[in-house]
């Protein structure tokens, strides 16, 4: 396989699409039937290509090629397959294609590994349609999940895992949750502007920020917009607006290098002539501090629960929490050293999107290598990489592998 193959198989994975009308860009969101007709046709690849093939019971597929003489030692790689709500076409993708593009590569240059190589396509990373984050990778280095958390659609995630997870019992599947690997490689496209604002062509990941989630309800009263006086009301969406525009300022006292993003807002009932009765909104803030992120979440408390209006209540309540974390710095010292090597131009970075990988780092040596994102964007439809770009990931990707399991 070629890079040129890895864009046309991206492209035929991201065929596979479900926008509702007016929406754009990627929708793969877990459990869903295009995120099981993406995960079928990966198994089904793995599958053709003579891979021994395992799912576990979240959906994640493991596509290994036995090692030799060190069968029980594994070298894996991989990502997620499942995408943000109207995401891009690599966020996740890019690092399973070119896990199976370095794979498929080492085996016809080199053979059988001494080592088993293993190509992991996670089920869940992104947090976008039950209220958790990396859900695969959770389940796999042996974190619970709470099974009865439920979709907008009042979903469960038992329910729509054991529905789907049925569908990728394809013949020459095997079922079971196979042992943690010795190391784990992600390759990724970046998310940001600094690789490309700085004409660089590789990023080397050094550590990955904490992240915690919240959802924060306003609770008012619903009333007439006509004849309920300005001064006697009790409008959340109102209230909500002011809190936002509090703690937006307060997180930058905090630290300016803390982000706030308020990414989801529901308004009850969401019509021009009722006075507002319900907000709910949430909010996604990350650092590379722990110790930051607490500060913040103290002052968000303090702001949200203390009272501003007489029959106007509101509360907050965190829904994910993933901590900051340093990646192995053996992994990346070699990487660097490939890199140099090969003459790409590189540098080495902390990740403000949250990865698979800081599940996989409490478990296991890991290290991650980013590409450049045109124009710096992500989790948006115009999320791309140049095919040198993702040429010279997949390189680097299969020289590190060679050397860990040959
Ligand atoms: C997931 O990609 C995230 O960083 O939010
Ligand atoms: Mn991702
Ligand atoms: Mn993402
Ligand atoms: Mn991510």
């Amino acid at each position: 396989m070629t890079t040129t193959q890895l864009n046309q198989l991206a492209h035929r994975l991201n065929q596979i699409n479900d926008l509702s009308k007016g929406e754009v860009g990627q929708n793969r969101l877990v459990y869903s039937p295009t995120w099981i007709a993406a995960q079928q046709q990966i198994i089904q690849w793995g599958l053709d290509l003579g891979f021994q093939v395992t799912v576990d019971d979240f959906g994640t597929a493991y596509l290994d090629i036995p090692g030799k003489t060190n069968p029980e030692q594994v070298i894996a790689t991989g990502s997620h397959i499942d995408t943000v709500k109207q995401g891009g076409r690599f966020d996740g993708l890019y690092g399973v294609l070119g896990g199976l593009e370095a794979l498929e590569r080492l085996l016809d240059a080199d053979g059988k590994p001494s080592k088993t190589l293993r190509l992991i396509s996670f089920s869940e990373e992104e947090g976008s349609r039950f209220p958790e984050t990396f859900t695969g990778s959770k389940h796999y280095t042996g974190q619970s999940i709470n099974l009865a958390m439920r979709d907008p659609d009042g979903i469960s995630f038992e329910a729509a895992r054991q529905a789907a997870v049925s569908k990728l019992d394809l013949p020459g599947v095997n079922h079971n949750l196979p042992a943690l690997p010795v190391t784990f490689t992600e390759l990724h496209i970046e998310q940001g502007p600094r690789l490309i604002d700085h004409h660089l062509q590789i990023g080397l990941v050094t550590s990955i920020v904490g992240q915690r989630r919240f959802t924060v309800t306003v609770k008012g009263i619903a009333n007439h917009a006509g004849t309920t006086p300005m001064n006697d009301r009790a409008d959340a969406l109102q209230m909500a607006v002011d809190l936002i525009s509090d703690l937006r300022k307060n997180a930058r006292q905090v630290d300016p290098q803390l982000t706030f993003t308020v990414g989801e807002f529901h308004v009850s009932p969401n019509t021009s002539n009722v006075i507002p009765g319900r907000v709910d909104f949430t909010i996604d803030t990350r650092h590379e501090k722990e110790t930051v992120l607490d500060q913040f979440e103290q002052i968000l408390h303090q702001v949200v629960e203390t009272p501003r209006a007489s029959k106007i209540t509101s509360s907050v309540n965190r829904w994910a929490k993933s901590d900051a974390t340093q990646l192995d710095q053996a992994m990346l010292a070699r990487n660097q050293a490939i890199a140099d090597h090969l003459g790409f131009r590189s540098s080495q970075l902390a990740s403000g999107a949250g990865h698979d990988s800081q599940i996989m780092a409490q478990m296991t040596r890991t290290t991650m290598i980013f590409v450049p994102s045109i124009n710096g964007i992500s989790h948006a439809p115009e999320e791309n990489t140049s095919q040198a770009d993702l040429e010279r990931g997949v390189t680097l990707l299969t020289e590190s592998l060679h050397q860990q399991a040959y």
